[in-house]
């Protein structure tokens, strides 16, 4: 069975490739470099002694794209990770993302149209909730105005599937929305590689506690939550690469009840900024330095997962906890 995992050496993707291989599939990745390093195929390699068909590739070349798909007929699926990621950066450059994350999108379903067989795993998230009102979070939870171009290609992504998978009777696909993803592979050998100063919380703490960065700002304590601050619901990342493996096999034996299924991906458990920097000194044994100061815009006050549906349809459940996911995170860290 071969899949193609575009942005496979991303830091979702390589874990979810790593697990792909463990369950006896071919890989092949594209990935464009913008956002990893050919650092990664090793560590993948590494792991599973197997090495994936690595195409360096920019999915936003249409034509490009039309010649790979030419010459790889036999794919069985496509897990599609390779879009841009920062919520911030999104605000200050729009058109970047809308090129990257829907074009992209867009010339990969293009193909898939074409083909016999067309699985596609799509790579979603729980910013398309906004904030939601209540808490946990389920799948029918309403789809709230994004409040960053970056939520908005992803509910326009998960739009344009919809669209598609009605009048292509081959296109089956499922969509995961990832709550918090963090940590790194037991074997340290890939992980979480943030370019320039990290957006996310947990490398800034590993960062902070490494000495790579002064101290960490908590953005607001002043939140109507117990202790101030936000909470989210953080998920091992080796659990969110399992999860889609699940799903791929899902739409191979032809399980799904419908075309398009959108799943969430978390644990299900809410943790506030303060409960993970206290997560992560009980397991380094590390004071961290960090301060209180403003509210990050755009920030939710709290946002974790109803994991029902993917507990009970997938057979999927989140197996690692904060403590475990922060340990091998700080692991990975100090052999970067
Ligand atoms: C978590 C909490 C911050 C950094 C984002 C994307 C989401 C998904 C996951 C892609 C918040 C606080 C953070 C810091 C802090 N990515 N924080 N100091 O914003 O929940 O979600 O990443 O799909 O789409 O929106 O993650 O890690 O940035 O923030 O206090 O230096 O940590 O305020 O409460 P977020 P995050």
């Amino acid at each position: 069975m071969k899949i193609l995992v575009t942005g496979g050496l991303g830091f979702i993707g390589s874990h979810t490739v790593v697990e792909l291989q463990k369950e006896g599939y071919q890989v092949v990745i594209i990935d464009n470099l913008s956002n990893s390093s050919l650092d990664v195929l090793e560590g993948i390699v590494s792991i599973t002694g197997i090495k994936p068909i690595f195409e360096q590739l920019d999915l936003k070349d249409k034509t490009k794209v039309q010649t790979f798909f030419k010459k790889h007929q036999d794919l069985q699926g496509v897990i599609h990770f390779a879009a841009s990621k920062a919520v911030g950066e999104s605000v200050n450059k729009p058109l970047l993302y809308y090129e990257n994350n829907i074009n992209t999108l867009v010339y990969v379903l293009q193909e898939l149209e074409k083909l016999e067989i067309a699985n596609f795993i799509f790579s979603s998230s729980c910013t398309v909730y906004g904030q939601a009102d209540t808490m946990p979070i389920s799948e029918d939870a309403p789809i709230q105005k994004a409040q960053s171009p970056y939520g908005n290609t992803k509910q326009i992504g998960e739009e344009i599937i919809q669209d598609t998978c009605k009048i292509t009777p081959q296109l089956q696909a499922i969509a995961l929305r990832y709550f918090n993803p963090i940590g790194a592979h037991e074997s340290v050998k890939i992980g979480e590689l943030p370019i320039g100063v990290p957006q996310n919380l947990v490398p800034f703490i590993t960062q902070t506690a490494a000495g790579i960065r002064e101290q960490l700002s908590v953005f607001g304590n002043d939140y109507r939550t117990p202790d101030g601050t936000c909470i989210r619901d953080y998920i091992h990342v080796v659990d969110i690469a399992k999860a889609h493996v699940i799903a791929l096999q899902r739409l191979l034996d032809k399980k799904n009840e419908t075309d398009f299924e959108i799943f969430n991906l978390g644990t299900g458990t809410g943790s506030s900024v303060l409960e993970v920097i206290q997560a992560f000194e009980r397991v380094s044994g590390e004071k961290l330095n960090y301060k209180i100061v403003d509210r990050r815009a755009g920030d939710v006050v709290s946002a974790y997962a109803d994991t029902t549906k993917a507990n009970q349809i997938l057979g999927w459940k989140a197996k690692y906890n904060l403590e475990d996911a922060m340990l091998s995170a700080w692991k990975w860290q100090q052999q970067l």
